[in-house]
């Protein structure tokens, strides 16, 4: 087990397979940027990424999430899938904006996968399309998610961005709908990612308010958390049991317990979602280093960590820092 500055131990990877989507998301990917995605050779193979994963599992690791851009748009990711679900990992899961789902859940589930987290903020064809920058039917996402229920994917997770005066309305509804799914629902305060997502704290959302709004609705009772460094903060429906989270990153940072590394698709490392600095690995795994130099690599980078953007976040703010972060598309969320 390694420790960082401030002992906190390794235990979550997230991998972004690419920085590609085919979304716009307005907090994401505004209209009118410039974007430049990483070229093919650029990307990490299969291999690449799964020799990574192995050499640094003895260094606590025991859940990983495959994000993105988007994850499914990575062809044959189901190959990847197969090659990480042969390790000792706990964990395997995939986030994703869900526009893809229908059609490879099933060739996920086969290829190994434990469950999926799908993204979505609205439960309105057009407040929906507007923030994804694309005309969308809310169906087919949802589709998506009742083919993973199908195929066991599960617990299946649905990811809520809340915008203040943009979907922030619909919390009751949406939490509604899938309580009746069966299906978790997450509900986010709006982050600052990225320098271009339009951020700012009028426009958070707080934790704190949507558990009244839900509260005022139906009857709720919290649950612990499932391990040190989980970010939902989790509470269940006291009729049907079903659960329901909230991840409060601006209201009531949780970096105390920030258990995750983050390796970009093109082989960078970040120790934080709001990381300035990242560490190329790329290099190592090409240049065939061995499994303990890239443990050593990742053991160092780990120790010297002191990550806690969200802690300081506001007194950034109050002193007009604003440091230079990584774009939500690279880093996956
Ligand atoms: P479970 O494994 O199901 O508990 O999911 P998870 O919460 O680890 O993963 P998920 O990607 O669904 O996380 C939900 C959202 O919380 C992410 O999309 C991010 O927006 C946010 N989030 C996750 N990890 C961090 C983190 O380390 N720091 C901050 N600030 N936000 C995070
Ligand atoms: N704040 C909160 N959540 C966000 N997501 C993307 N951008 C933000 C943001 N600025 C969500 C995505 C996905 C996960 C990776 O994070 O919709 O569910
Ligand atoms: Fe939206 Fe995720 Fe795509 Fe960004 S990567 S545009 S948040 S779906
Ligand atoms: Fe971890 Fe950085 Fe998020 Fe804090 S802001 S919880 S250190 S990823």
């Amino acid at each position: 087990m390694i420790k960082d500055t401030l002992g906190r131990e390794l235990h979550d990877l997230r991998i972004s397979v690419t920085d590609r989507c085919n979304f716009r998301c307005s907090f994401c990917m505004p209209e009118g940027e410039e974007y430049e995605f990483f070229r093919r050779e650029e990307i990490l193979s299969f291999e690449e990424i799964t020799k990574f994963v192995m050499a640094i599992i003895p260094l606590g690791v025991k859940k990983v999430r495959l994000t993105g851009g988007e994850p499914l748009l990575r062809r044959n990711l189901e190959r990847l899938i197969a090659y990480l679900s042969e390790l000792p990992l706990e964990d395997l899961s995939l986030t994703t904006n869900g526009f893809l789902l229908k059609e490879k859940a099933k060739l996920l589930k086969e290829a190994g996968l434990k469950r999926v987290t799908v993204s979505l903020h609205s439960l309105k064809d057009e407040v929906f399309s507007r923030l994804v920058g694309r005309k969308v039917k809310v169906y087919q996402i949802i589709e998506g998610i009742e083919e993973s229920l199908k195929v066991g994917l599960t617990p299946v997770k649905v990811n809520v961005c809340v915008i203040r005066g943009i979907n922030h309305t619909e919390i009751v509804d949406i939490a509604r709908f899938f309580k009746s799914m069966g299906v978790v629902v997450r509900f986010i305060e709006f982050m600052d990612v990225g320098n271009i997502n339009g951020w700012s704290l009028e426009k958070v959302y707080s934790a704190r308010e949507m558990l009244e709004l839900l509260s005022k609705r139906f009857e709720l009772e919290p649950v612990e958390k499932s391990y040190r460094g989980e970010v939902a903060d989790r509470y269940r429906y006291k009729d049907d049991g079903v659960e329901v989270g909230f991840i409060s990153s601006i209201t009531q940072p949780f970096c105390g317990d920030c258990n995750r590394l983050r390796l970009t698709a093109d082989g960078k490392v970040l120790t934080c979602l709001f990381a300035q600095d990242c560490y190329d690995v790329k290099g190592l795994i090409r240049g065939s280093a061995s499994d303990e130099e890239i443990r050593e690599f990742i053991s160092k980078i780990w120790a010297w960590r002191s990550d806690r953007y969200s802690e300081q976040r506001l007194e950034f703010l109050e002193n007009g820092i604003m440091p230079r972060k990584v774009e939500m598309f690279r880093v996956g969320g």
